[in-house]
């Protein structure tokens, strides 16, 4: 029963990653990280997210819903920095909470960031492919190219379905975010730094395209559409059964509690009325800046990013704080311009419906020049918001994946996954067999399963590992003191205190059916850890050496 809390010394986490067979090259600088950070972050959620949360949940409220998860991120960043900058090994707050929490707490961890990681990275693809629908459109219209057009059913998830010229398509496979999955699987396996440098073009390319959405879009907005900031709570009449936010149908506004769908019911809202108050769904108010905020939440995925790519940071002492802190700031400013621009030019007022925007409520970003009325405006800046969008979430792609690998490769070198999984190859020294299954996985759940879902289960994955690295400070301040990090989270206990308090009024302010499946996907894994990784773990058998004797043993 001990053994289910043995904690991994710090000096052990960093000389198992010394171990020949599973050690990364150094190649990460500060540039590199705070990139990998932006990259990670800016991607579907400000490019598809905002629109769908502004039309149907937030209105210009999602300023505020913007406000509360920065300030959440913030709080749980400084945690993250601390032990990112003690224990600079892969894994993130999986090998954090290795370190402080016990094996059993990193094990629930690391199973929960494949819901952060694998899955949010098919999200991600499903909202890549909505601007890769819409970039051939604008080429095919410029350029005349009659031929080039992309099916619609063929980039839409079996289940989902969009208004084409007055008539419902329904999905077959959504084929542009499964193809794209697998291109990027392959750059990660051809290496690291390669796959850096791509990113960091990319990052340059979708920061000047957001500030070009701002600079442009400031000088559209009309300052009446953000009156009032927190809208009038309206009622839905009726809210349809599909998880996806976008698919919500909000029919005859004003009628209040009919046809509730209680399976999306924020789970405060099911506890409130257990203490005898009313449920109601709608448009607006503070409990629609805070349904929106626990979506929007997703666009903030990414900056602990930053610290799964550890290993490979050429001074992680130093310049992983930079690049957590830095990268979470930066999207911060831009998130909130951006979402002021969107909601100054499309006026969400809780009358608009993602059912009239057709195949556009998949590019709102693209929507709102397109309401301009400025033939250059809604043509060409319209198209390079298309490209910024597409290489913005290309970049994402590109670092939930890595991170997805990467946690994959400390669990298997800890024993708790079959330790093939962290095998190094041998010319490109990047971990390929957990890459490519990883990469496997993630595009045939990409071009199956439709975004709304997926985003939530990533957001509620996310929100819990930030509770528990957070409760990992005040744990390893009291029982590991000596360990001194180079950055030590300022005001503890009460900044981890503030993270956990925001993470879980977010946590509470997602549907039920998002707790209801989160509590399965952990039984499921600790039914896996109970009949694999106990009996597996490197912790308990630390005899277990490599073939190669004149290394550091391997775990
Ligand atoms: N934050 C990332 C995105 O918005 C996951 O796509």
């Amino acid at each position: 029963m001990a053994g289910l809390f043995a904690t991994k010394s710090v000096d052990r986490l960093i000389s198992d990653s010394e171990c020949h067979e599973h050690r990364l090259k150094k190649t990460l600088t500060a540039w590199d990280l705070i990139a990998i950070g932006v990259g990670c972050i800016i991607g579907t959620g400000i490019f598809v997210l905002t629109g769908v949360v502004a039309i149907s949940d937030a209105g210009p409220g999602i300023i505020l819903s913007f406000v509360i998860c920065g300030i959440a991120c913030v709080f749980a960043a400084l945690c993250y920095a601390e032990f990112a900058s003690l224990i600079p090994i892969a894994g993130s707050a999986y090998t954090f909470s290795y370190a402080s929490l016990g094996e059993l707490i990193a094990w629930i961890i690391g199973w929960d960031l494949i819901l952060e990681y694998g899955v949010s990275t098919a999200a991600v693809a499903s909202g890549w492919s909505g601007y890769f629908v819409k970039f051939l459109g604008f080429f095919r219209r410029f350029f005349g190219i009659k031929w080039l057009k992309w099916p619609v059913r063929w980039a839409l998830s079996p289940t989902s379905t969009a208004m084409v010229h007055g008539h419902l398509v329904h999905g077959i496979v959504d084929l542009p975010a499964l193809l794209s999955t697998l291109v990027v699987t392959w750059l990660l396996i051809v290496g690291i730094k390669e796959s850096a440098n791509v990113n960091n073009i990319i990052v340059a390319i979708k920061v000047s395209i957001s500030i070009f959405f701002i600079g442009l879009g400031l000088y559209f907005v009309h300052p009446s559409y953000w009156h009032p900031i927190v809208p009038k709570f309206v009622p839905y009449h009726s809210v349809s059964s599909s998880s996806q936010n976008a698919a919500r149908k909000i029919t005859k506004p004003g009628t209040v509690k009919s046809g509730i769908n209680i399976w999306k019911t924020e789970l405060w809202k099911l506890i409130a009325e257990g203490f005898g108050y009313k449920i109601q769904q709608g448009f607006g108010g503070w409990a629609g800046i805070f349904l929106g905020a626990a979506i929007i939440f997703f666009a903030y995925i990414g900056f602990d990013a930053v610290s799964t790519t550890s290993e490979e940071a050429k001074n992680p002492a130093r310049d992983l704080p930079i690049g957590i802190i830095g990268s979470l700031l930066i999207c911060t400013v831009l998130y909130i311009l951006m979402s002021a621009v969107f909601t100054g030019i499309v006026k969400c007022n809780g009358t608009l419906t993602l059912a009239s925007l057709g195949v556009n409520k998949r590019a709102p970003l693209v929507y709102a020049f397109q309401l301009v009325h400025n033939p250059w405006v809604s043509h060409y800046a319209a198209f390079l918001i298309t490209i910024g969008a597409l290489c913005g979430i290309t970049s994402v792609l590109i670092v939930t994946l890595l991170g997805q690998s990467r946690i994959f490769f400390a669990m298997g070198r800890d024993g708790l996954l079959p330790a093939w999984i962290s095998k190094v190859h041998p010319r490109y020294q990047t971990p390929w067999i957990g890459t490519l299954i990883t990469g496997v996985v993630v595009a045939v759940v990409s071009g199956f399963v439709p975004l709304g879902d997926i985003a939530e289960m990533a957001n509620i994955g996310t929100l819990f590992a930030f509770v528990l690295v957070s409760a990992g400070i005040i744990f390893l301040r009291k029982y590991q003191p000596e360990k001194k990090a180079a950055f030590r989270t300022p005001l503890v206990p009460y900044i981890p205190l503030l993270a956990i308090f925001f993470c879980g009024v977010l946590m509470l302010s997602l549907p039920i059916i998002t707790w209801i499946r989160f509590v399965v996907w952990l039984v499921i894994g600790l039914g896996i850890y109970f009949s694999y990784g106990n009996k597996h773990s490197a912790l308990r058998n630390p005899v277990r050496m490599t073939s190669d004797s004149s290394e550091t043993p391997c775990p």
